[in-house]
């Protein structure tokens, strides 16, 4: 896997970030270790996690995923790896309240560096929005963590692309770079915007981001696989899909681009995967999508896709389907 410097940030990563969001839950440590071992190997040196994965499980532990990548990290040279994480989630534990404030901005980056076993973040998301609040506290209180060297940089997801512009005016006012960084749902397959809703409210990124992406904000999405949904339906395990992926990408439009991806993965000889993968990985802005992965074989099939790169007008072809 190739590297390439974060603009604006003085970090190199690895094409692709690897998503822990079901490590030491769903993924138990020596299959999640396994992963983050295999990830290493084949040249990946960005992990992407939250304070709050997953506590939506009530009987796992709290911040199981960053505990259980801080038990991995204790064996790496902590400069080898980019590690990013987030704050500022609901408590999926005490209502779906906004959590958007200095002070639990606090909480939660104590709560990470603790869990992590580090004294900085890398890469530091707020993990959600609350525009009830002006932008000026929550963008002064990262500002003052990065000064006292908590964080190196930070970035935003789930916000809308309106306050993620007036966050940026806010910090060109004091001198401040603010967010280097955007970490929007945005993978091929188009969502069901009302599906999308509750955990994106934020919005796809084709819905707008585009402009805060040719500003000079980095692209790090998640769901850049879709969630597995154009290689289900081209396997024929439709009934597999679960219910709420089929929600949120089951549609026409997903069909015919799912069309263009098979006539690509045959041009190119590649996987379907790697149509969807290359789908990012081209993207003539900076662009490093998250990937999740339910096997160390599907890990190493994504990595692999990464030598594919598809022509503008290929891309252009996947998006207007
Ligand atoms: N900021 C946020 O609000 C937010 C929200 C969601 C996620 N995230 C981050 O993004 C990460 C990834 O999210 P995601 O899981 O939605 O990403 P994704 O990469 O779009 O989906 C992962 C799923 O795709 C399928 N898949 C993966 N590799 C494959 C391969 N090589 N061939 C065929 N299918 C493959 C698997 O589905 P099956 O398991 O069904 O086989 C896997 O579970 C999370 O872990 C988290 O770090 C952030």
């Amino acid at each position: 896997m190739k590297t390439i410097p974060l603009p604006r940030t003085g970090l190199t990563v690895s094409q692709l970030c690897l998503g822990t969001n079901q490590f030491g839950t769903a993924l138990d440590e020596p299959r999640a270790h396994e992963m983050l071992d295999t990830f290493r190997a084949l040249g990946g040196n960005f992990i992407d996690t939250a304070h709050g994965y997953a506590d939506w499980i009530p009987s796992a532990p709290r911040a199981a995923s960053e505990h259980c990548i801080g038990r991995w990290l204790a064996r790496q040279r902590r400069d080898s790896v980019v590690i990013a994480t987030k704050g500022c989630e609901f408590d999926y534990r005490a209502g779906f309240t906004p959590r958007v404030t200095p002070e639990h901005l606090r909480t939660d980056l104590e709560g990470s560096l603790a869990a992590l076993g580090t004294d900085y973040i890398d890469l530091y998301w707020l993990h959600r929005d609350d525009p009830s609040h002006p932008v000026e506290a929550i963008l002064d209180a990262l500002i003052a963590h990065q000064r006292a060297g908590r964080i190196r940089h930070f970035g935003c997801s789930n916000w809308s692309v309106s306050r993620i512009q007036l966050a940026q005016r806010y910090a060109a006012s004091i001198g401040h770079e603010g967010f280097v960084a955007c970490q929007p749902m945005w993978g091929l397959a188009e969502p069901d915007r009302a599906a999308m809703q509750q955990f994106a409210p934020g919005g796809y990124y084709e819905d707008g981001y585009r402009a805060l992406h040719e500003a000079g904000l980095t692209m790090i999405p998640y769901s850049g696989q879709s969630r597995g949904i154009f290689t289900r339906l081209a396997g024929g395990q439709e009934e597999s899909i679960a219910a709420d992926v089929r929600a949120l990408y089951l549609s026409d439009t997903n069909r015919r681009k799912l069309g263009v991806v098979r006539e690509l993965a045959l041009k190119h000889n590649a996987t379907v995967n790697a149509v969807v993968l290359a789908y990012l990985t081209s993207q003539p802005l900076p662009t490093v999508p998250i990937i999740g992965a339910s096997s160390v074989a599907q890990l190493r099939e994504s990595v692999g896709s990464c030598a594919l790169v598809l022509s503008v007008e290929e891309l252009d072809t996947l998006r207007n389907a």
